[in-house]
């Protein structure tokens, strides 16, 4: 049971060597707040019945004269709690945003609407994910092609803007091997909502073997549903988007008036050269895959793409991410 799949959770699992420390921040804060918020709510109720105005004919209270020692314990009380929170802050803050030596570096870009990854070892290249080895710093070292994304995982409770012009970086060390919510957590366009992935905390030696790209033996249309969610493209062809259920084999009407047949052809030219062959009623705007997918990957991908026009019983494009 990872982080993905447990529904509603009052808090997200603490995944990385800061999640506990920041809690343990929000647990204070939460419990000063909700001190004072009933102390003080508590005493203007007392103090109104106490002190309320008895008849129409009660003189006005005698005046009462300052009390300093009360005055000052009002004032040093709360500036020694707040200087708590500043220095435990800060110094959580300098922690976070500080890396240390020696990290994993990895590269991320984030684009209208998807997060691109890139491992510098290998090369290898993942879209919408990021696999990482528990137990090591990671550094990711970021970038935006267009507007500005935010990199929030909330299981590390780390979480950075990635603004366009310039690099930002965001470090974290995982502590637990599991699955864990990506999210962007800037609007930035309207499939914002969209860009969402899932962080993949692996053993450090399952994580060399990911990395050196060993694949296990499956039917090209599972292999391509994986390569589905791996590139992105239920991103924008899951629920929302346009759909690819039953739409193997079918004539598909294209903006120019012409029409063609969803053949194999067709799917693998669409992938690749993305803004030729528009469908009526959608916009170009579909990255391109050339030179991101294998002809193998594009042949378990269109073999997916085929399998969900099945005739009976449809089955339904599943969204990228639950
Ligand atoms: Cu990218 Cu919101």
């Amino acid at each position: 049971m990872t982080d993905m799949d447990k529904g509603f959770q009052l808090m997200p699992d603490q995944a990385s060597t800061v999640a506990g420390p920041v809690d343990g921040l929000y647990f204070f804060l939460c419990a000063v707040s909700a001190f004072f918020t009933v102390l003080i709510a508590a005493l203007i109720i007392y103090f109104a019945i106490k002190y309320r105005r008895r008849s129409e004919h009660e003189p006005p209270p005698p005046k009462t004269r300052t009390d300093y020692r009360l005055e000052l314990t009002w004032t040093f009380v709360p500036l020694a709690i707040v200087m708590v929170m500043f220095w435990w802050g800060a110094s959580l803050y300098y922690r976070e945003y500080r890396p240390p030596q020696n990290t994993l570096d990895i590269d991320v870009i984030g684009k209208q609407w998807m997060w691109m990854v890139q491992h510098r070892s290998t090369g290898r290249r993942e879209i919408n994910e990021l696999h990482v080895p528990v137990g090591r710093p990671v550094k990711l070292l970021m970038a935006s092609q267009d507007v500005i994304h935010s990199f929030y995982i909330p299981a590390f409770r780390v979480k950075q803007d990635v603004i366009p012009g310039r690099y930002m970086t965001l470090w974290f060390e995982p502590t637990r091997v599991g699955e864990y919510h990506l999210f962007c957590t800037e609007y930035c366009g309207n499939q914002h909502s969209g860009m969402i992935g899932r962080v993949v905390v692996m053993e450090p030696a399952k994580y060399e073997a990911w990395l050196a790209g060993t694949t296990v033996d499956e039917p090209p249309a599972i292999a391509g549903e994986r390569l589905f969610n791996h590139f992105g493209c239920a991103t924008c062809h899951g629920q929302r988007g346009p759909t690819l259920a039953n739409v193997y084999g079918q004539p598909r009407p294209l903006a120019d008036g012409a029409s063609v047949v969803a053949d194999e052809a067709y799917l693998r030219e669409s992938i690749l050269y993305s803004t030729e062959k528009i469908v009526q009623g959608f916009q170009p705007i579909m990255p391109s895959y050339r030179g991101q997918m294998s002809e193998e990957q594009l042949m378990q991908i269109v073999a997916y793409i085929k399998s969900l026009a099945a005739p009976v019983p449809a089955r339904e494009v599943r969204p990228a991410y639950e």
